[in-house]
């Protein structure tokens, strides 16, 4: 399933990329995250899968496509059932006002291969490949900081650690800090730095801090197709939200590891910028065509592709093709 499916899942993200792109810029997140939306569902439609969201744009009365419990895919006798998390604009503010790092996002694996987490906020701890299970989310800041430069052959000095910029994190943004790492704040976005503390040359060493349970999930999925660890632990911010996580069985008092958020077998990942990023560059456009810059990762297949693409729009359309 997983080697048919990988190129497959590159047109997904490619396509919402580009239609969010042609929006981005415009001040509008809700408009962003309409056309990505769009396309993403579009192309999974055409696929020879029958999907599942397990993760998606909100429960099906908050959003009218890619909801929690939609189906996608051909779904034909021929298609593969599986689950899919998806994320259509990872950081719609930040592509409203073409600021780095917008990334379209998509996981998808053989059925109950993800992680079913509610949108809730999770506590998260990100490493690449040389510090997994070197680090661990209930040690101190410092002392994870240290295992991580030790694992890195660095002095905790020339660390860099992505933490969203939110009032929640100032303590969390001190303590980095006074053990002497250095912070890049960021605006949205903490799949894409999930990423990019697992790719090295990236000069991301390691994500901190409270986000998105839903991004959790899809951190998981490409973290481990790259080597790479998240360990999260669930932070409701009301009742309610604590109540439905409970519902679904997850519990506060745990801590999930990276195969408990993503523990399928069969792991498909693909994440194409829209703007340009630490790891990936957005999408151009020019006369008759557009060129986008994708990760692609399957985890029984092994690879990490990094595929720059050039699309022509339009009817009968001719491009001049730059290197
Ligand atoms: P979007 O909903 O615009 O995609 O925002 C993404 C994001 O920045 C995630 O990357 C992050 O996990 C989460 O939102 C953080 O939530 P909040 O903005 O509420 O702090």
């Amino acid at each position: 399933m997983e080697r048919a499916l990988v190129l497959d899942t590159v047109r997904v993200t490619e396509q919402a990329a580009i239609a969010a792109s042609r929006v981005a810029g415009k001040g509008s997140s809700d408009l962003v995250d309409q056309a990505g939306t769009d396309a993403m569902r579009r192309v999974l439609n055409e696929l020879d899968i029958d999907g599942k969201i397990v993760i998606g744009e909100g429960e099906r009365d908050e959003a009218p496509m890619l909801y929690i419990g939609e189906r996608v895919g051909k779904g034909d006798d021929q298609s593969w059932p599986v689950d899919i998390a998806v994320d259509p604009v990872e950081g719609t503010g930040i592509a409203a006002r073409m600021i780095t790092n917008a990334v379209t996002v998509i996981a998808l694996a053989e059925e109950g291969g993800l992680f079913q987490a509610p949108d809730t906020y999770m506590e998260k701890l990100i490493v690449g490949p040389p510090a997994a299970s070197k680090v661990d989310l209930l040690w101190p800041v410092a002392a994870n900081l240290r295992s991580l430069a030790l694992s890195l052959d660095r002095a905790v000095d020339d660390l860099t650690v992505v933490i969203l910029d939110r009032p929640r994190h100032e303590e969390l943004i001190r303590k980095v800090r006074q053990a002497g790492a250095r912070v890049k704040l960021i605006g949205d976005g903490d799949v894409i730095a999930a990423l990019a503390a697992a790719v090295r040359g990236t000069n991301v060493h390691a994500v901190m801090g409270i986000g998105g349970a839903p991004e959790g999930v899809l951190a998981a999925a490409a973290l481990k197709c790259l080597g790479g660890e998240i360990q999260g632990r669930f932070k409701p911010r009301n009742g309610t939200e604590r109540q439905r996580l409970e519902a679904m069985g997850a519990s506060v008092d745990r801590v999930y590891t990276t195969d408990d958020l993503a523990p399928g077998n069969q792991i498909v990942f693909s994440a194409t910028g829209i703007t340009d990023g630490d790891l990936l560059k957005g999408v151009k456009f020019f006369k008759n065509g557009a060129r986008t810059h994708t990760i692609s990762l399957g985890f029984q297949s092994r690879v990490v592709r990094f595929s720059d693409a050039i699309h022509l729009l339009g009817e009968g359309a001719r491009v001049t093709v730059h290197i």
